[in-house]
């Protein structure tokens, strides 16, 4: 029988401890602080950016959403930016991306200061993932490596097959899987015969943004199978990177998309946060 992952109620039973640690840093008179930065209209960062905020209400944390209109300029972000870094009731600012054209990504990134940056994106903080001494962990496959741990796969030894190579998901998730010790192998566009290294992986982790472009008879018997896609079909229906249904007959366990990694990313940001507000508050972790 293929086991669905059900990411909705991990994360829900993670959110209760981050909930419980947050009462009691406001307890000893630290309040969590989440600063959300948004330029531009693209609908789906304006969905996450309400997301966000919903969350941090719902667990305690105080949050601001800097909107900004699509025009402004980067010296003005950075202006933002620097506020932020000195601003004590802030543990954690978040950039949406993407950022518009005229402005410079890893520039912008750069400016967080390292302790504040809960994305997990400064190279910094890439650099500390990358040595083995993480600071903070990105939250999208810090997710998934807390479902892999909330329903005992164990690394150690596995093939790990990886489908997709950005900075936000692939990248940093090898590093965490390698951690781990794993095998890890990260395929991309240019990968010759996709469908043989998905079967060769015991655990296989789908991250390219492409609906339903892992097939269901790529899949290892007893494989275990991530879909980290959400991909919008016509109006309504949301289908991840992997055909769902045929990938089920062979995996041991899948996540569903929605229900799946999605409500993760979000715990994670604010985990992160919480993380960096016990730091303020003297804790050495
Ligand atoms: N855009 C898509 N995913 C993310 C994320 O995890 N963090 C930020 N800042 N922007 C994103």
């Amino acid at each position: 029988m293929t086991k669905l992952i059900d990411g909705k109620a991990i994360a829900a039973e993670l959110r209760g401890q981050i909930s419980a640690d947050v009462t009691a840093l406001v307890a000893i008179g630290v309040t969590p602080g989440l600063a959300v930065v948004l330029v531009g209209e693209d609908p789906a960062s304006r969905v996450y950016v309400s997301m966000k905020e919903k969350a941090c209400a719902a667990a305690g944390i105080y949050s601001v959403e800097h909107k900004l209109p699509v025009e402004t300029a980067q010296t003005e972000l950075l202006a933002l930016i620097d506020s932020l870094n000195n601003n004590e009731n802030i543990d954690g600012i978040l950039v949406q991306l993407p950022l518009p054209e005229h402005i410079d990504e890893a520039k912008i990134l750069e400016a967080i200061l390292p302790a504040k940056d809960v994305d997990g994106f400064h190279p910094y903080n890439v650099g500390r993932l990358v040595t083995g001494h993480p600071v903070f962990q990105p939250c999208t496959p810090y997710g998934v490596m807390k479902m892999f741990e909330h329903i005992g796969v164990e690394l150690k030894g596995k093939d790990v097959v990886i489908v997709g190579r950005s900075n936000i998901v692939g990248k940093p998730l090898a590093l965490m899987c390698l951690a781990e010790h794993a095998t890890v192998t990260i395929c991309h566009s240019r990968t010759v015969d996709l469908p043989r290294k998905v079967a060769a992986a015991d655990i296989v982790i789908a991250a390219v943004g492409r609906p339903e472009m892992v097939k269901g008879d790529w899949i290892k018997k007893g494989a275990i199978v991530i879909d980290v896609g959400v991909n919008r079909v016509g109006e309504k229906k949301l289908v991840g990177d992997v055909d769902f249904a045929a990938a089920s007959i062979n995996a041991a366990a899948i996540t569903p998309v929605p229900g799946g990694v999605g409500p993760m990313t979000i715990t994670m940001l604010l985990y992160n946060t919480v993380l960096s507000a016990k730091r303020r508050s003297g804790q050495k972790i």
